[in-house]
C-alpha cells in the first residue's frame, strides 16, 4: 500500500485532492492563535460562575465532538457533583424529540443556566428549533439583557440565520472557519468553548493534537505514521470484503468518542456505493449483546480496539473467604488487569472466528491523548477517502431527509416538492 499512501498523503498535505477548500482541519493545532484561546478561557470562566448547567445546542459536527471529549474526561457520574464548580453540560438540538425537550425545559426553570448555540450553516432544523424554545426559555427567566450575556453562538463569519440571530441581540459570537467541515471542528470553538466550560484543559488537547500532526504530516511512511498504516490496513480489509469496521473500547468514558468517530468516517466515505460502515460497541457489556454476532455471524467484520493503559485510579476485587461467587481466583488483581485480561480474550477469540483485530494504545485519557487520538483519526480519515478516490470533506447525501422534511412540512420555497412528495406517498 505505501505506493498508493504516498499519493493520497501528498493529496492533503499539499491539499490538490478533493475537497481541497475543506482542509483547514490540518493546522488547527498549530494555527490557533492565543488570543483566541485567552477569549474562550475568559469565557469559559465567566460562564462557569454563573451556571449550574451549560447547554450545548448542535447537531452531527456541531455537537459529537464536543460531547466526545467532555464524557471521556469527565466523571460518568459528574451530574451528581455540585460542589466543584464544574457546569454540568448537557445537549439539545440533536434530535427533535418533544419530551426530550419539553423535559429539558421543565429542568431548567430550577437552574441557573447559560448556553452555547452552534450551527455552522446557521440554518439546521434540529438546533434551530432547540434554540428558539432555549431563547424564549431563557429570556423570560432572565430578562432579554441577562439573557443575552448567557448566551454564545458558535457560527459561520458571514452568513446563516443565526449570524442574523445573534448581531441582532448582541451575542458574544466565535465562528467557525470556512474551511473546516462539521465533522473536522472538534479544535475549533465548536470544541474547545464546550470542553473548556466543563473545566478541562484546551492547551493540552491542542498539544496532543499538535504532536501527531507533526508525525502525521511530515512522513507518509507505513511504518512511522500511524495514520497511514490504519488507513492502509483498514482499506485492505475492506478490499479484501470485510465490509464493516467495529470500533471497540473498554472504558464506557469513550462510548460518545466512538459516536463522534462513527460520524466522521461515515459521512466522511460513504459515498458513490462506496465506504466502510462504521459501527461501535462498548465492551465488556455488548460481548453479552453482540459478541455472538462477532463470533459467528457474518464475516463481514473487522474491529478497531481502542486500549488504555493506564487508569486514573485504583481499584482491586477484594479478598472473601467464604469465596460464594466463585471469583477468589482473581482477588487482589486490578479491575485493570482483569479488563485487560478480557480484552485480549476477545481479541484471540474474535481472531478465531476470524475477525481480524487491530489495537490502538492510549496510555490514559486526559486531554493530551485525546488530542492525538482525534488528529490521528482525522488525518487516517482523509488518507482513507483518498484511497477509495471519494471526496471525504462533502456529504451532499445529507441533503436528501432534509429537502423531504422540508416539502412535508410546507417550508416557503418547496411547494412544488411538497406536491410531488405527497403524489408519491398516496400512489406508494
Ligand atoms: O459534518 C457535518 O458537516 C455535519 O454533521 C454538520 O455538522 C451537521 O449537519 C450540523 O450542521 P450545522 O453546523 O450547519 O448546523
Amino acid at each position: 500500500m505505501q505506493e498508493e499512501i504516498d499519493i493520497s498523503h501528498s493529496l492533503l498535505v499539499e491539499k490538490a485532492g478533493k475537497g481541497n477548500q475543506f482542509l483547514g482541519w490540518i493546522d488547527l493545532p498549530v494555527k490557533t492563535d492565543e488570543t483566541l484561546i485567552i477569549s474562550l478561557e475568559a469565557d469559559a470562566a465567566s460562564i462557569r460562575k454563573n451556571a449550574e448547567i451549560l447547554v450545548v445546542v448542535g447537531i452531527g459536527g456541531s455537537y459529537l465532538g464536543a460531547r466526545a471529549i467532555i464524557e471521556a474526561l469527565s466523571s460518568p457520574f459528574s451530574s451528581f457533583y455540585t460542589d466543584n464548580n464544574n457546569p454540568v453540560v448537557i445537549y439539545a438540538g440533536q434530535n427533535i424529540s418533544q419530551d426530550y425537550h419539553a423535559e429539558l425545559l421543565q429542568l431548567l426553570d430550577k437552574k441557573e443556566y447559560a448556553i452555547v448555540v452552534i450551527s455552522k450553516s446557521g440554518t439546521t432544523t434540529e438546533p434551530a428549533i432547540a434554540f428558539r424554545l432555549l431563547k424564549n426559555h431563557i429570556e423570560k427567566k432572565y430578562g432579554p439583557e441577562e439573557a443575552a450575556r448567557r448566551i454564545i453562538v458558535i457560527t459561520d463569519g458571514s452568513k446563516g440565520a443565526l449570524k442574523s440571530l445573534s448581531e441582532k441581540h448582541g451575542y458574544k459570537t466565535y465562528v467557525i472557519p470556512g474551511d473546516v467541515g462539521g465533522r473536522y471542528s472538534v479544535l475549533t470553538p465548536v470544541g474547545l468553548l464546550p470542553i473548556a466550560i466543563a473545566g478541562f484543559d484546551i492547551r493540552q488537547l491542542l498539544h496532543g493534537a499538535n504532536e501527531m500532526r507533526k508525525v502525521c504530516t511530515e512522513t507518509s511512511s507505513l511504518i512511522d505514521n500511524p495514520a497511514a498504516s490504519y488507513a492502509a490496513i483498514r482499506t485492505l480489509l475492506y478490499r479484501l470484503g470485510n465490509q464493516i469496521e467495529i470500533l471497540v473500547n473498554y472504558e464506557p468514558a469513550m462510548h460518545y468518542v466512538t459516536e463522534w468517530w462513527k460520524q466522521l468516517f461515515g459521512e466522511s466515505e460513504g459515498k458513490e456505493n462506496e465506504g466502510l460502515f462504521p459501527a461501535g460497541v462498548d465492551f465488556t457489556s455488548d460481548l453479552h449483546s453482540m459478541g455472538q454476532y462477532i463470533q459467528q455471524g457474518q464475516r463481514l467484520l473487522f474491529e478497531t480496539v481502542i486500549h488504555i493503559s493506564k487508569s486514573k485510579k485504583l481499584l482491586t476485587v477484594p479478598v472473601d473467604e467464604s469465596n460464594l461467587d466463585g471469583i477468589n481466583y482473581i482477588a487482589r488483581k486490578t479491575l485493570q488487569q482483569v479488563n485487560d485480561m478480557a480484552a485480549l480474550a476477545t481479541t484471540l477469540a474474535h481472531s478465531d472466528g476470524e475477525v481480524p483485530n487491530l489495537d490502538i494504545f492510549l496510555p490514559v485519557i486526559d486531554e493530551c491523548a485525546l488530542g492525538e487520538l482525534i488528529y490521528f483519526f482525522e488525518f487516517a480519515c482523509g488518507l482513507s477517502g483518498y484511497l477509495l478516490g471519494i471526496n471525504p470533506f462533502n456529504q451532499p447525501g445529507v441533503e436528501a431527509y432534509k429537502n423531504n422534511m422540508f416539502a412535508l412540512l410546507g417550508k416557503p420555497g418547496f411547494e412544488n416538492e411538497t406536491e410531488a412528495i405527497r403524489a408519491r406517498i398516496h400512489e406508494e
